[in-house]
């Protein structure tokens, strides 16, 4: 729930706390110290982003109900024991998990589960509203906020222990498509294949700052039938040039079961600049 984050925000206005007294979900808005106030959606997640602000990026509601209805599948259920297995290695078991990019908080979740300890809450953030509708329910100690990762985080310092590093021992874990991700779909279908810089665009964004601690390289084989293939395409930018009719009929002239190969990197990071 919120109230499990909500004392880890900070104001985007002011960078003042939240008046956590006040507090008391249900409650309808998180008020600062200096008196910004944010409303506290229905669904359970806050709106951080000032108002205006467009969601340029965001998933939208038919790419989220995709990801939904292909993840509810299990089809990516290997990848999440990995990654909540490299999360209980890589991070102290008590604090926030920050994920940055949670969409429906299926991954997030997953970590959450290898950390039973009460005080370890899981902060989704994401531009895509109807993902963090989502998000807010996957878990009873996710919160769920509205933020473009673009801009500076509206966390308090020394509240992250993963993902987000604020903590000295803390870590990021990164996931990124590996090549070969989807290529059976994305041949058959039509869609954008995985740009081949991406691991050198990431190396360069984080090099800087952040040491490669451990990576593995995780494949797995996919049998989908023809509305999980459809759901799969659908839930990423890459079928966006492509009419959901077309890609439907697309979908149907494959064989039914149709085999893909998912392809993902795991890289996790520690930070090389933080001193003291
Ligand atoms: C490929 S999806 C991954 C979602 C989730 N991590 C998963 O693997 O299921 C990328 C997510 O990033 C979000 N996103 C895109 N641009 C963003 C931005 N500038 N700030 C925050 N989130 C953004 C999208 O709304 C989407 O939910
Ligand atoms: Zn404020």
């Amino acid at each position: 729930m919120l109230s499990d984050v909500a004392g880890l925000l900070a104001c985007p206005t002011c960078g003042s706390a939240f008046e956590l007294r006040e507090f008391q979900p249900p409650a309808s808005a998180l008020r600062c110290a200096s008196g910004h106030s944010f409303d506290i959606a229905r669904q359970g997640y806050v709106n951080l982003l000032p108002g205006g602000a467009k969601p340029g990026t965001a998933d939208t509601a038919e790419m989220v109900e995709a990801r939904h209805a292909f993840l509810s599948a299990g089809h990516f259920a290997p990848l999440a024991r990995l990654i909540g297995d490299l999360a209980v290695s890589a991070a102290p078991a008590a604090g926030c998990v920050l994920d940055a990019g949670a969409g429906t908080g299926y991954y997030l979740r997953a970590v959450l589960d290898r950390r039973p300890a009460p005080d370890s809450a899981g902060l989704a953030m994401d531009i895509s509203a109807r993902a963090l509708r989502r998000a807010a329910r996957a878990h009873p100690r996710i919160g769920a906020v509205v933020w473009d990762l673009w801009q500076p985080f509206p966390v308090r310092s020394e509240t992250v222990s993963l993902i987000l590093v604020l903590k000295r021992d803390g870590a990021l874990v990164v996931v990124t498509p590996a090549q070969g991700h989807l290529a059976e779909l994305m041949q058959s279908v039509g869609l954008l294949m995985v740009d081949e810089r991406k691991q050198d665009r990431l190396a360069a964004t984080l090099g800087s700052h952040f040491t490669e601690g451990h990576r593995a390289e995780h494949e797995i084989s996919l049998s989908l039938s023809h509305a999980d293939a459809a759901a799969l395409a659908a839930m990423g930018p890459a079928a966006s040039h492509v009419p959901p009719e077309e890609l439907h009929r697309r979908v149907a002239a494959l064989p039914e079961p149709v085999t893909v190969t998912a392809a993902f990197r795991v890289g996790i990071y520690q930070p090389t600049l933080m001193s003291g």
